[in-house]
């Protein structure tokens, strides 16, 4: 019997520093992931911790870690040929099968964006699968813009806008403002075709999804994701259980009208 706890050694093909305290890192990784799932990962003696794939592809998965505690301090101190422990994915990720032929709009703020990053980089390369993809992020400053040569990228071919709360730089030369006023600023939504995904912190996620509500988008039609403090990820250890739910279970992604019932 093969035990659900178990990491594996999963080798580190290369680091990129996206931020001062975000860094990519890309390992060597044959599993099967799907946009906004996450994995446990570890380093023993250190700690454990669960992270969102950020992207993907045969034989690798991609985290955009941030420097915050214990385990991301040590894990910022690895180089290429290194090695994390990994287990999972785990949890539900975006019902990307649902968006197709629909305008998506998704809305991230700050770290928010490395769940989404993939369901990005699927679409801005298959257009056609959608009718429309706008992507509106909001990071604090310029110095937290995450993914900058991706955005570079994928402005090319969809409807991208940025915008920061302050200029720590004096060189900004985009937008600044909350993401509520780029999503207020949206032309009309086709309501009847629009699918909406809100990831970032929880009181950025609470007032845009208000924007999108009073853009007549139904809560259905909205999907977010969680974190939450995790454990096991795998409906064992009760930690990150609210109500009934277990959001490693049946998150971190929920569709607006379940995830309003979740509450503390
Ligand atoms: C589903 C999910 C997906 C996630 N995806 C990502 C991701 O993609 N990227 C990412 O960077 N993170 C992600 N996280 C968050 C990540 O799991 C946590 O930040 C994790 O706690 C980091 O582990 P650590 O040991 O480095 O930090 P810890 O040492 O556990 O510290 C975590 C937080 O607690 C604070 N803290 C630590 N010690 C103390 C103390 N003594 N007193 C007060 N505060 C303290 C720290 O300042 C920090 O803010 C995700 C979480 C979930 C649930
Ligand atoms: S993290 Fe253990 S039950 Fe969800």
């Amino acid at each position: 019997m093969t035990n659900p706890y178990r990491p594996f050694k999963a080798e580190i093909l290369s680091v990129l520093p996206q931020t001062g305290i975000d860094f990519t890192f890309r390992l060597a990784a044959d599993i099967k992931v799907e946009s906004g799932q996450f994995v446990e990962v570890s380093l023993p003696g250190v700690g454990e911790a669960p992270i969102s794939v950020s992207d993907f592809g045969p034989g690798w998965i991609e985290m955009t870690i941030r420097r915050v505690g214990k385990l991301t301090n040590v894990i910022h101190t690895l180089t290429p040929g290194g090695s994390l422990f990994i287990r999972g994915p785990y949890g539900k990720g975006f019902p990307v099968d649902r968006f197709t032929g629909r305008d998506l709009i998704i809305a991230a703020g700050g770290t928010g964006l490395a769940p989404v990053k993939s369901i990005v980089r699927r679409f801005y390369k298959n257009t056609a699968e959608l009718k429309s993809l706008t992507l509106l992020a909001g990071f604090k400053s310029p110095s937290d813009v995450l993914f900058r040569d991706e955005i570079n990228i994928w402005q090319s071919c969809i409807n991208v806008q940025i915008t920061v709360d302050g200029d720590d730089t004096g060189e900004w030369k985009g937008r600044v403002g909350l993401i509520t006023k780029l999503i207020s600023g949206l032309p009309k939504i086709d309501v009847q075709n629009t699918e909406v995904i809100i990831v970032g912190p929880p009181v950025m996620m609470k007032f845009a999804s208000q924007e999108f509500f009073k853009k007549g988008i139904p809560e259905d039609r909205v999907w977010v994701s969680f974190e939450r403090k995790m454990c096991c990820g795998l409906g064992k250890c009760g930690h990150c259980k609210i109500d009934d739910t277990y959001v490693c279970l049946e998150g971190p992604v929920f569709n607006y009208t379940a995830a309003a019932q979740l509450t503390d």
